[in-house]
């Protein structure tokens, strides 16, 4: 019997100790190290039944259990770890091993990482992973970028401890270089947007229309059987109904409004302004997290401002629907922003992306799951700019637009911040507008700066001395 490992990993937190697990129950023999060993140790007493896991001691021990060639795949907290791990490793291993980075790095870092390990004869990965915890156990959705003769070595490993949906498993071979990261970074980017829609529509339940935890649960419930069906509806509708065991109060109600974040919100939100590909709705997600993290200056400000919280309007059968379609709105946004930027990062970057393929690893496993992802696979299939104003999609988005209006001026009424929400109105207004105010913008750049202009009446290039010449 072969005993030598078919794939080892590096990282032992939540995400590696998961994911060795997965696999070795797929029947593959998986070699671990962690940097600290008390974590390899405590997760061979406490989680391992029998499972074909080698623990490992050493980087040494480890690389001396695999089979050639190697296959490595580091789990370790996204930046210096990573280059630390991959500096120790190529003394140790020879021209044809694989290296995959399955953290959340970013993809210009993957593809400085692709090149040194290029350079050594070694292939590289830089792989998404996504459906944290429970995802990595039971399967994740996988999205790998980079040497594609690297993705060989390990595509029957990785497809089967991914999710499986009705057309395949949520893991395919993305593109070349950092392409991996890239959708990984979209798909972080997308993720706030809609966590960011649904405590927005959660806000609006609460303080306009007075609802308690429960009944708001009750709510998410009812969707998640509707066309906003999603992990992340799911997830919320359990939130709201886990209890304070010592308080008893929701437990929602005793978490800090401060929202923390690693940078793959921004990232998105910065790549997306370098490659002109305009993402109002995941910016103001972004935003959203950046400004709640203000506690005490918000504290104070709503004092001197003497905001209350005055509930005034009665919940209804109409405000519940108008309210289900806005979001329902904002996730469609969010995703048409995020397949938008991928696709002008396929062509800018090379990367040859097949965004209908995207849209089906994030079916399982995934914490963008979506009933809708069936809907945005048909309309990504028609290679529309947009996915909203893909046939697929036109009807059911103006609908719900004339929902998003009563909802959002319900709660500027109520001075209630909807920043997703009200973003998501401006994008699709401003794409389905053949006039802005960009005309104004330009006589004003042009003012000041001879920037010049273009005329909508004649061909040519002009500028205007708007008064009197300056000294
Ligand atoms: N958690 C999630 O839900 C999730 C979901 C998708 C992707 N990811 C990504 O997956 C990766 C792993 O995530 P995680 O949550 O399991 O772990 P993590 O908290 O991001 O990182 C902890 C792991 O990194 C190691 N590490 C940290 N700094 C190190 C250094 N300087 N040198 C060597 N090792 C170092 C730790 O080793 P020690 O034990 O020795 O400290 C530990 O194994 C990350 O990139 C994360 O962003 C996480």
């Amino acid at each position: 019997m072969n005993t030598m490992c078919d794939i080892g990993i590096i990282g032992m937190a939540v995400m590696g100790q998961n994911l060795a697990l997965n696999i070795a129950r797929k029947g593959f023999r998986v070699a671990v190290f962690n940097r600290t060993q008390e974590r390899t140790r405590e997760f061979v007493n406490t989680r391992l039944q029998g499972e074909p896991i080698v623990p490992t001691h050493s980087l040494e021990e480890f690389v001396s259990v695999l089979g050639k060639p190697r296959r490595i795949m580091l789990m370790v907290k996204a930046g210096q770890a990573v280059d630390e791990f991959m500096e120790a490793l190529f003394p140790l291993l020879e021209p044809g091993d694989l290296i995959i980075d399955g953290g959340n790095s970013f993809f210009q870092d993957t593809e400085r990482r692709l090149q040194e390990a290029e350079k050594r004869g070694l292939l590289f990965l830089g792989t998404g992973v996504s459906g944290g915890e429970y995802g990595a156990l039971h399967g994740p959705s996988i999205m790998p970028g980079g040497h594609r003769e690297g993705y060989e070595l390990v595509s029957e490993i990785l497809e089967r401890a991914a999710a499986q949906v009705e057309d395949g498993p949520c893991c395919s071979y993305l593109g070349p270089g950092g392409s991996g990261h890239f959708v990984k970074m979209v798909h972080n980017g997308i993720e706030y947007a809609m966590m960011e829609a649904i405590a927005e529509i959660y806000d609006i339940l609460r303080k306009i229309y007075g609802l308690s935890s429960s009944a708001i649960q009750s709510i998410f419930e009812e969707w998640n059987e509707s066309d906003v069906a999603s992990y992340l509806v799911e997830i919320t509708g359990k939130i709201l109904g886990v209890e304070d065991p010592e308080t008893k109060k929701p437990l929602v109600d005793l978490i800090l409004d401060a929202a923390e974040q690693k940078g793959t919100g921004k990232w998105t939100s910065q790549v997306a302004f370098d490659l002109g590909v305009p993402t109002p709705v995941i910016n103001q997600a972004v935003i959203a997290r950046s400004l709640s993290s203000f506690k005490e200056k918000r504290v104070l400000l709503s004092q001197i401002w003497g905001r209350k919280n005055d509930t005034a309007l009665c919940f209804d059968s109409k405000a519940k629907d108008a309210l289900r379609q806005t979001l329902f709105l904002s996730m469609v946004a969010a995703f048409s922003e995020g397949f938008h930027l991928l696709q002008v990062a396929s062509e800018e970057l090379q990367y040859n992306l097949n965004l209908v393929d995207i849209a089906r690893i994030w079916k399982g496993g995934c914490i963008l799951r979506a009933r809708m992802l069936s809907s945005i696979q048909k309309a990504l299939a028609e290679n529309p700019l947009l996915i909203f104003a893909a046939s697929e999609f036109t009807q059911k988005v103006k609908e719900s637009t004339k929902y998003a209006r009563q909802i959002v001026k319900t709660a500027l009424e109520f001075a209630t911040p909807v920043p997703v929400l009200s973003a998501t109105l401006a994008y699709i207004d401003s794409w389905t507008s053949a006039s802005l105010p960009a005309n104004l913008l330009q006589a004003q750049r042009d003012f000041f700066g001879a920037h010049t202009y273009k005329r909508i009446d004649r061909p040519g290039t002009f500028h205007t001395v708007w008064e009197g010449e300056t000294e």
